[in-house]
């Protein structure tokens, strides 16, 4: 069994960040999001990894270089646009060779990994295993109508008006019967050639199209919100781990991770939080679900439930929650006029100041 990680598209939800890095290593709990979906394929018993990149192949390989971090043999596959997820397997047809597969899509998370899925697809005697989650707003996915035993017996991509409350989560199983699907399906509306068309193919033509339903958490982490909640769920089940130094003037409460070479100060911690190595924490108040990376400075500030990326400065900031905040970005207060607000924020940036 091999895997195929997704990990080219745009992130447009996620600019400005995504304009210099990948979707992908946008970090839950200090860690990249697509390293958990790769610690994901290795606990499942598969090493051989091709990762699609696009336009960010460059950060996506200096993330993940070779693969042997991960005990992972990866094979990087470019993709020269955003052409669709069956697009995806089409020019990977070399490396993938007649081996079965999983798929998954690099922006995904799954608190519970996918052997499960990988188990049961290896046991069952079918072409495709795809895995389904109970959601809210289904019209935002693929949706599948189940028969009686399980069977999907109908897919729809995005519907206006869906037959049923099961998405399509981002990771699927399939059998080399995907490969002549694939060549056979064209564009959809937005012009990519979609997995979801291809899985129909495959139904339509009499293959075993079978379901899998997720039963921890998953979450597609395009948008802020989504990043922020995965957040809070994976701080939910870190253990406290100091390494770094605390001074007596601190007050560390809750399950807090301190990495090495960090300094508190003067400053209350409420976790769970993580504060990254050789992070700065001086007379600030850092609350629950806060995640502050590697090399970053945060003073007389006021942050929670946000994600810091590395070698940032909060400075004299009181009342930061529910935000993303990039790498070497600097937040600081306006000199001079009182209640000022100074701002010189990137393209596509979003910024909500007290009223
Ligand atoms: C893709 C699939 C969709 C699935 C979703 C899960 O959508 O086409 O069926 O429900 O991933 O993340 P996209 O993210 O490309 O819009």
């Amino acid at each position: 069994m091999k895997a195929l990680v997704l990990a080219g598209g745009k992130g447009t939800r996620l600019r400005p960040l995504t304009h210099t890095s990948a979707k992908q290593l946008v970090p839950v709990a200090n860690k990249p999001v697509l390293f958990y979906g790769l610690e994901a394929i290795r606990e499942a018993g598969i090493t051989s990894v091709g990762v699609i990149v696009g336009d960010t192949a460059h950060e996506i390989r200096e993330a993940v270089g070779d693969g042997s971090a991960f005990g992972l043999d990866i094979t990087y596959i470019e993709q020269e646009a955003p052409l669709g997820l069956a697009h995806c397997v089409l020019i990977a047809r070399e490396f993938l060779a007649d081996d079965p597969f999983v798929m998954y899509l690099g922006d995904n998370f799954l608190i519970d990994g996918i052997t499960g899925l990988v188990d049961a697809f290896d046991a069952a005697d079918c072409d495709a295993r795809i895995l389904l989650t109970r959601v809210a707003e289904p019209q935002f996915y693929g949706v599948a109508e189940l028969g009686p035993d399980g069977e999907i017996v109908a897919l729809e991509e995005k519907p206006v008006n869906p037959r049923s409350d099961l998405a399509i989560v981002g990771v699927y199983t399939f059998s080399p019967a995907i490969h002549e699907a694939v060549r056979a399906i064209g564009p959809s509306a937005r012009g990519e050639l979609e997995i979801t068309d291809a899985i129909k193919w495959l139904i339509d033509a009499g293959h075993r199209v079978q379901s899998h339903l997720v039963t921890g958490y998953w979450k597609d982490t395009g948008r802020l919100e989504d990043m922020l909640e995965c957040n809070r769920i994976v701080l939910e089940a870190i253990e406290h781990d100091c390494r770094g130094t605390v001074d007596g003037l601190s007050e560390i409460t809750g399950r807090v991770v301190i990495g090495p070479g960090a300094v508190v100060e003067n400053s209350v911690i409420r976790g769970p939080a993580v504060i990254g190595a050789d992070t700065k924490i001086d007379r600030s108040y850092i609350g629950p679900y806060t995640s502050i990376g590697d090399g970053c400075t945060v003073e007389e500030a006021e942050v929670e439930y946000s994600i810091v990326l590395g070698e940032s400065a909060i400075r004299g900031v009181g009342g930061l929650s529910r935000s993303l905040i990039g790498r070497n970005v600097e937040v600081t207060k306006a000199a001079g006029v009182p209640n000022a607000c100074q701002l010189m924020v990137g393209d596509h940036s979003k910024v909500q100041v007290r009223a």
